[in-house]
């Protein structure tokens, strides 16, 4: 097999999709825009749920891209061979196109036949049925043609080539719901010995690694009930990462180019030879680099709160490796230089990420410095004696000052205090787990507006966004343009750059403004047209790279003397008549020279 460079293998895949007549597709942002339903884009496919739902998608119906994903349940397993926070998802889709026989001729005839990887290795899953669905029985003859004509008479059953599975293992639904249905995926065999005879393809133990997954969408799920999508998409996600992994034939994904400039960077600094610790270290700071380029900062709650957790983690594993100084700043200029030559933002904001990880690195250092005279206050009478966890006191340090266990462990070993280490994690990890289930339920209702938010009333912010970002433009300066936003049914959210605090006549003079132009019962409308075209006539464009290069353009007011006219791919109103009475109920510094306004109709 030919080594492949992770650029390559990329440039490779997507010219392999372009040959079979998909069009190539740029990057969504990793923070999702406009939708509240989700913190970080998890898949490829996310960006593309309304187009999946049966909107028409300007550039057609075969679609591919590699988009940037980030999984906050994989966190916790990072240090292995395999997983990860942060990868690019090679990606290819048919809207209502080709489905199940091209689809999964296209995995195999790339993966066997372009890259090489050999067939003898190559296993398939697929839907074995249940009350929702039958039995993918499609699948199994595909599978089975594809590879008699690489010469290998394929069976299906247990540790056979194509193997079945119920819901847990060969189904893809978003947890909000959407489109969704049978998936079948393809798996390789790394030639390591089997754990046990019950070893299957998604065993964990690493003998086999999960290449890609297509999609085979059918069904709609909503409100916990399944019906026909009455569209056949496909929606192919393979972890390009892992291609690199056996396409570079190395141990783990950290061996090869995508991670080793960054990791042997992360080796290089550390005393001792802790190899998760150093693994951990090296994703996560390659993670936060990437969230912070989408304008999230560290804080208390959403991604804010995810970023503040790696950067932190990174500082713990620090500790642990001997790493001496201020370290995250020399790691992030690695992971910086790696990734800009695909993501250019993350040079344009080099000075930014830098900062942010610096700063969020002190910070912890002194949290850990408080959290040891807390620790004092805690533990400091148990010297010599014993300590059972019993009330998953580690667990409390730990939540309430940021002071990990491992950390708390430690202490008390050196301080002679006895116990039993595995009862002591089991103690915090049950704290831990309760805290969970509570911090769970809470978030459910972060889901519960199901996917890409187009109610009503997020339909009248997301305009009326529009209307703001126009009046701030108008009484602010040409220096605006919309470094984010949030609207939810209840709210809209827009930050925007501006070095002062807006004074209150200029907050007067914009809700004046916005009202005016609702007053004026403006038409709201929509034209498909270039990017080129597309740009001279807006004045406030962001995020230019990331949009394909033919866009949809909404236009308020006339089209000869417009109010606003901005690159969205909606929906909005039809008239901003049907708006209310518009309202800035706050304006924050978000970072510095960016300013925040959350805004409601009274
Ligand atoms: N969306 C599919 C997945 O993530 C491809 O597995």
């Amino acid at each position: 097999m030919q080594k492949l460079s992770y650029a390559q293998i990329r440039k490779q895949y997507l010219e392999y999709l372009v040959s079979k007549g998909h069009f190539e597709i740029p990057s969504a942002p990793l923070v999702p825009e406009n939708d509240p339903t989700l913190l970080f884009v998890n898949s490829g496919m996310f960006p593309l749920v309304p187009y999946l739902l049966g909107q028409v998608h300007p550039s057609g119906t075969r679609l591919t891209d590699s988009q940037r994903c980030l999984r906050t349940e994989d966190l916790e397993e990072v240090g292995d061979v395999s997983h990860c926070t942060t990868f690019e998802m090679l990606g290819n889709w048919s809207l209502n196109d080709y489905f199940k026989d091209e689809a999964i001729g296209i995995t195999v005839g790339l993966l066997v036949d372009v890259f090489g990887f050999d067939i003898n290795n190559i296993y398939g899953s697929v839907f074995e049925g249940n009350d929702d669905a039958p039995q993918d029985s499609k699948s199994i003859k595909v599978w089975q043609r594809l590879f008699k004509e690489r010469g290998i008479d394929a069976k299906v059953g247990k540790g056979e080539r194509i193997q079945e599975y119920g819901k847990k293992k060969c189904w893809w639904e978003l947890e909000a719901g959407g489109p969704c249905g049978p998936c079948s995926e393809i798996f390789y065999d790394t030639g390591k010995e089997a754990c046990g005879k019950d070893c299957n393809v998604n065993c964990d133990c690493g003998k086999y690694i999960e290449l890609g997954n297509n999609v085979f969408m059918e069904y709609l799920k909503k409100d916990g009930k399944y019906t026909p999508l009455g569209r056949h998409n496909v929606d192919f996600g393979g972890g390009l990462d892992r291609w690199a992994l056996i396409s570079q034939e190395v141990e783990s994904i950290f061996d090869t180019d995508i991670y080793s400039p960054i990791y042997e960077k992360v080796k290089s600094l550390s005393k001792n030879d802790l190899v998760k610790s150093q693994r951990i270290i090296t994703d996560h700071i390659k993670a936060a680099t990437w969230i912070i380029t989408d304008g999230v900062v560290p804080g208390r709650t959403a991604q804010g709160y995810i970023l503040r957790r790696l950067i932190r983690r990174s500082v713990r594993h620090a500790r642990l490796l001997g790493i001496e100084g201020v370290f995250t700043r020399q790691i992030g200029e690695i992971a910086i230089k790696q990734f800009a030559p695909v993501h250019p933002l993350l040079n344009q904001k080099k000075d930014e990420i830098l900062r942010i990880l610096e700063e969020e690195e002190l910070k912890f250092n002194q949290t850990l410095d408080k959290g040891l005279r807390e620790f004092e206050k805690i533990f400091g009478d148990l010297k010599d004696q014993s300590f059972t966890n019993e009330n998953g006191e580690t667990f409390t340090l730990y939540e309430t000052y940021g002071f990990p266990l491992e950390m708390t462990l430690e202490e008390l070993n050196n301080r002679g205090v006895k116990f039993d280490d595995q009862a002591a994690k089991q103690k915090h990890q049950e704290a831990y787990e309760k805290h969970q289930d509570k911090s769970r339920q809470a978030t459910k209702g972060m889901f519960k507006g199901g996917l890409a938010d187009t109610s009503e009333m997020s339909t009248k912010y997301h305009t009326a966004n529009h209307l703001l970002l126009a009046a701030l433009y108008e009484v602010l300066g040409s220096h605006i343009f919309q470094k984010g936003s949030n609207i939810t049914p209840e709210r809209l959210r827009l930050d925007f750059p501006n070095d002062t605090k807006l004074t209150p006549e200029q907050i007067k003079q914009i809700e004046d403004l916005v009202n005016q132009k609702i007053s004026e019962a403006l038409p709201v409308t929509w034209e498909q047209m270039s990017k080129t075209e597309a740009l001279k006539l807006v004045k406030y464009a962001s995020f230019v790279e990331k949009y394909a290069d033919v866009v949809k353009v909404y236009t308020i007011g006339n089209k000869v003397t417009p109010f606003s006219v901005e690159i969205c791919g909606g929906p909005h109103v039809e008239n901003t008549s049907t708006l209310g009475k518009f309202k800035i109920v706050k304006e924050e510094a978000v970072a510095s020279g960016i300013r925040r306004i959350k805004a409601v109709f009274e």
